[in-house]
């Protein structure tokens, strides 16, 4: 069968879920009507949040609202919604989302996890800033400042080294899994759904040699990064660093009495 060519494969998708959600709901309610007790939601602290703000995005799940909230964002495998310094992401089917993101909250590169809600959703931080392609596509427009930070890709390999330390073959990072924090203009990658676990034998041979003894470089979540790390966002860095390079030199000779 052919697709019609408006199509959004996401839209579909979008809407497969919500149809899930309130077939699921319409069970719920019919189970109440009955006696019979609703299943439980479950939900699973990780890191300290507050608990009026839990309850609250929690009774939105349940009650098939959480649709109101501000979409940030989504991709082929859910919808990430605001509530104040929240993200939420609804995932169409059961990922391992928030199961990588929580063995990686000792990194400093991805959003604060704060709770697991059923087998589908997850609260973490939101972070204040924009992915690469959005902030790309801004200054390519010249319509934002440039706010990287000149130590953006030293950070970001950093990032990808503390991913690999911590088990896992970072995946999937293009520009829009990765954010540039507003405030710091350092990266946070926020979509860890596709990192796979390293071996036991690589993951041994990281405690015995170190990082360096495994070639980061030529695993999957490099590859899919390297594009743009090495080119356009490198570009604004570099862009930066001259404009900090000719600050200097401005400094460095008083123009004020040059003859022009
Ligand atoms: N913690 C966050 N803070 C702010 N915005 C976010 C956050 N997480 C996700 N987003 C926004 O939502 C979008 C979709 O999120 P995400 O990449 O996690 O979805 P996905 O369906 O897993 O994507 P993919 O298509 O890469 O699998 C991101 O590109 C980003 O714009
Ligand atoms: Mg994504």
């Amino acid at each position: 069968m052919q697709t019609p060519k408006n199509w959004n494969t996401n839209e579909i998708k979008l809407d497969v879920q919500r149809f899930k959600m309130d077939l699921e709901n319409a069970v719920k309610r019919e189970l109440i009507k009955k006696n019979e007790p609703a299943p439980k939601t479950d939900v699973r602290i990780v890191n300290p949040i507050d608990s009026e703000d839990l309850n609250y995005i929690v009774s939105l799940i349940e009650n098939n609202e959480i649709w109101n909230l501000e979409l940030l964002g989504k991709g082929a495998c859910g919808s990430v919604y605001s509530y104040k310094n929240y993200a939420i992401k609804i995932l169409f089917n059961q990922e391992k989302d928030a199961e990588i993101m929580e063995k990686l909250q000792s990194s400093k590169y991805v959003p604060t996890l704060y709770a697991v809600i059923n087998d589908n959703s997850f609260i973490m931080s939101k972070v204040d800033g924009l992915t690469v392609k959005k902030y790309d596509m801004l200054r390519k427009k010249d319509e934002i400042e440039n706010f990287i930070h000149p130590a953006f890709k030293d950070m970001f390999n950093e990032a990808l080294d503390d991913f690999v330390t911590l088990g896992f073959q970072p995946y999937d990072l293009h520009t829009d899994n990765v954010m540039i924090d507003r405030s710091t203009g350092t990266p946070v990658v926020i979509d860890v759904g596709f990192f796979t676990e390293l071996t036991d034998y690589t993951k041994m041979k990281i405690k015995e040699d170190g990082i360096n003894s495994v070639d980061i470089y030529s695993i999957g979540g490099y590859c899919s990064a390297k594009g743009w790390i090495e080119g356009t966002v490198e570009k604004y860095t570099l862009l930066r660093n001259l404009q900090l390079e000719s600050e200097k030199i401005l400094n460095k000779y008083d123009l004020s009495k040059a003859i022009i």
